[in-house]
């Protein structure tokens, strides 16, 4: 009887708070391209402890990027897209990345964090994704930061 309650509190738990049991990580990253800046570190709430991140359906995972920028910026536009035969844009992405993600304005030379919650809707396929974030200034069209990650949808 007492081992049946404390499986339902536990499975209520789960259910209940399925993000919380991740802890962000720092994870591997490329850069895009030799004229991009890369960021200095980039920390996601991953389901596994090491190798490309796992993230699961229904769960919504925090990604964070620290970069230091060479130029200000008042408005950042958040581009995350992932990379098979061509680029598909993530659907419903939250492109406006002054609207919370990141302070505004972006100063030159200053430590920067980006922080995006990224939620795994069902409709994605299970599978390996190839993953390219760009923080772009939107005045200039000059690219802030740009880094490519693979994350595994489980
Ligand atoms: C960037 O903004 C800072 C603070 O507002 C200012 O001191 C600096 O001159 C600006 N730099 C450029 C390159 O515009």
């Amino acid at each position: 009887m007492k081992v049946m309650l404390v499986l339902v509190v536990l499975v209520v738990a789960v259910a209940v708070f399925p993000s919380h049991a991740f802890q962000p990580r720092r994870i591997m990253y490329a850069r895009c391209s030799s004229e991009e800046k890369m960021p200095r570190a980039v920390f996601m709430t991953c389901a596994n402890r090491r190798g490309i991140c796992e993230v699961r359906i229904g769960n919504i995972h925090n990604l964070r990027a620290i970069f230091i920028p060479d130029t200000n910026a008042t408005d950042v536009d958040s581009h995350v897209r992932w990379n098979s035969w061509f680029e598909v844009p993530l659907p419903n992405q939250q492109r406006d990345a002054c609207d919370g993600e990141i302070t505004c304005p972006v100063i030159a030379g200053q430590i920067t964090r980006f922080t995006y919650s990224l939620d795994i809707q069902d409709f994605w396929p299970r599978n390996e994704y190839p993953v390219i974030w760009t923080l772009k200034d939107r005045v200039t069209d000059m690219t802030l930061v740009c880094f490519k990650f693979k994350i595994n949808i489980v």
